[in-house]
């Protein structure tokens, strides 16, 4: 295999690729496809996504865009009718309110220029169209690997020419700071999650998934700012095989650790500033602010938000359950207020001046409170 790019993995990717297909399936879970929506599968690889996707949504229309010519050749050679492929990237694709979904999974992380990449995803939803994104995260997203990577270093070929990789993938370490990625472009962001898998793998497996994606930023010259001989990628590949297969315990099965994103995005009213075409936005773009939402910040120690929202292994935060329990607060207090702005303290056993609101008072405050 040549593993150059992801055209030449083109023909293989299908049989390396069990992980990224299980983790798209669980974002489609969170997404909840529903008959006749239409989706835009950015980064679709070999289409097995669009196609699982096509089953859900029917009739709804369902494209593919890659910028891999090999990727979007096995999309046209394993698809029935009735699905749209195109060789596009995430930077250079162009769609306008057209899909009811914009689908990402396994990709977010190779793309190039995120902020352009995010504001095109936007553009593509139609009104209150939803994004839903799925990818490896944070810097060490695969402990194994990164070991292995350290591992094959000890090997002083193998040091000279790390020293000069210069990582492509695009990183983030908190599910706060992804929600800001798009909270920034204009989406609000319901749901966003880094969650940890533990799969158990024979060793000749867990290269093969060394093979599905990572070592396409290792074995690519141009991820390094030296020159690096043919023969020095040779050799690093060969000693990361060694050492993910070093990881294997007695009975020759390692335990494979990944960290991944889950967000789920709606977009939002405001149109942030449009981008001019090849440009990145500067982080803190005035117009674009206008339509940031909410970050998910928490105002009070977790201690006191309940389980549910507040998830400190997983650390999620999950904002429209937040919404439930002002809600439900409000509810449990309604009687309380009532009892408090119609008959005054002295219902409490208070003298009458303990709130210093007079009738007036009273009634405005009730508003204000029903209005917030
Ligand atoms: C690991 S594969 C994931 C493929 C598929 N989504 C899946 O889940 O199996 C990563 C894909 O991202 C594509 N890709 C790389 N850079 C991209 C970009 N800038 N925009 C969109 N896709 C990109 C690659 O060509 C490749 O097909």
């Amino acid at each position: 295999m040549d593993f150059q790019s992801f055209s030449s993995l083109s023909k293989h990717y299908q049989s390396v690729s069990r992980l990224q297909r299980a983790a798209g399936a669980a974002l489609l879970d969170l997404l909840d496809v529903r008959p006749g929506e239409s989706v835009l599968d950015v980064g679709c690889g070999v289409g097995d996504l669009a196609r699982r996707i096509k089953s859900l949504s029917g009739a709804g229309r369902v494209c593919g865009i890659d910028p891999s010519e090999g990727m979007i050749a096995e999309c046209l050679r394993l698809s029935p009718e009735g699905l749209e492929f195109a060789e596009a990237s995430a930077e250079t694709m162009s769609y306008n309110d057209e899909f009811d979904i914009v689908f990402c999974n396994s990709a977010f992380n190779w793309i190039e220029n995120i902020e352009l990449a995010v504001s095109n995803m936007r553009d593509a939803l139609k009104a209150h169209g939803r994004l839903g994104v799925q990818a490896p995260a944070t810097s060490r997203c695969s402990p194994n690997f990164s070991a292995a990577v350290g591992e094959s270093a000890r090997d002083p070929v193998v040091r000279d020419a790390i020293s000069n990789f210069r990582s492509p993938w695009f990183w983030r370490e908190t599910p706060e700071q992804y929600a800001e990625v798009f909270g920034r472009a204009g989406f609000r962001v319901r749901h966003s999650e880094i969650r940890h898998f533990e799969t158990q793998h024979t060793r000749e497996e867990v290269f093969r998934i060394f093979c599905s994606g990572a070592i396409i930023g290792y074995m690519n010259p141009d991820c390094y700012s030296g020159s690096v001989s043919e023969e020095h990628l040779r050799i690093f590949q060969e000693r990361v095989k060694l050492a993910l297969y070093h990881q294997a315990d007695d009975s020759g099965l390692v335990k494979l650790i990944f960290h991944r994103i889950f967000l789920v995005a709606d977009k939002a009213w405001a149109t942030p500033a449009r981008l001019p075409a090849g440009s990145a936005r500067p982080p803190s773009a005035g117009p674009a602010n206008a339509a940031r939402s909410p970050p998910l910040r928490i105002a009070v120690p977790h201690l006191f938000i309940p389980r549910g929202i507040w998830n400190a292994e997983s650390q999620i935060i999950d904002t429209s359950a937040i919404q439930t329990l002002n809600l439900f607060s409000l509810i449990l207090f309604a009687p309380v207020l009532f009892i408090l702005l119609h008959s005054g303290p002295s219902s409490f056993g208070l003298p009458p001046s303990s709130f210093g609101l007079r009738p007036s008072a009273r009634i405005s405050l009730a508003s204000l409170i029903m209005n917030s």
